[in-house]
């Protein structure tokens, strides 16, 4: 059984409340928020007062993930919009240690987000630091992609290293997640799955997240 959090990108924005309502009153764990600039990914998403909008009526945690250029300088906007994690891209950081130490200095919970091109090994010195370690399993930008299978593998060394150093960082699946994928990728030992269309895309997203829960 892993954590669940719906990914809101994918949410009605017409009926965002309607939406916060329904992952409150279900058996989800989290709300994944996506924060995209248009530069770090090809794609613009919500910003920060979506984001303080969304921590009025969210009754549970914020994991925001940061698919933006120069995250440190938004990163204490984003505790003050209500960012419990708060997770920026190895690949946008030339001083990663520094962002982590900037964010657990700020309160929240680290993250480290890695595109699937990223070879995990590149966080095995800061693992011991972090509280998450976001792995795309597709390439960021957009929901709705295909799962890259080659993240299953990504998963199994990097719970191997978290036993070797006696770290404690939770392992987040990002992108593809759906009912027929989920509970191979929780044997492979990941603690946390986005889902973002599985969820919203369904005919009840609630009994989704249950299926999703139940795997
Ligand atoms: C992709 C985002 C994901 C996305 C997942 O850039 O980081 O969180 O919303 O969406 P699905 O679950 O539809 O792949
Ligand atoms: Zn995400």
């Amino acid at each position: 059984m892993a954590f669940i959090a719906p990914s809101m990108l994918s949410a009605d924005f017409l009926n965002l409340s309607r939406d916060i309502e329904m992952v409150n009153n279900s058996e989800a764990d989290w709300f994944h928020l996506d924060i995209m600039d248009g530069r770090f990914v090809p794609n613009i998403s919500y910003g920060l007062p979506v984001v303080a909008a969304m921590n009025r009526e969210a009754k549970k945690t914020l994991d925001v993930h940061l698919m933006i250029e120069e995250p440190g300088k938004y990163a204490e906007d984003f505790q003050k919009a209500g960012a419990e994690y708060l997770s920026v891209h190895i690949e946008a950081c030339p001083h990663l240690h520094r962002n982590i130490q900037q964010i657990k200095g700020l309160g929240m919970k680290a993250g480290v987000a890695v595109n699937p091109h990223t070879n995990v090994h590149q966080l095995f010195d800061v693992v011991k630091d972090i509280d998450l370690v976001c792995l795309m399993s597709v390439n960021p930008g957009f929901g709705g992609q295909k799962f890259i299978q080659n993240t299953i593998e990504k998963v199994k060394q990097l719970k191997v290293e978290r036993e070797r150093q006696g770290a404690n960082f939770l392992i987040e699946i990002d992108g593809g997640v759906t009912l027929d994928n989920a509970a191979e990728i929780i044997a492979a030992g990941a603690d946390v799955l986005v889902a973002g269309s599985t969820v919203f895309k369904s005919d009840n997203p609630a009994q989704t997240i249950a299926a999703l829960k139940a795997k």
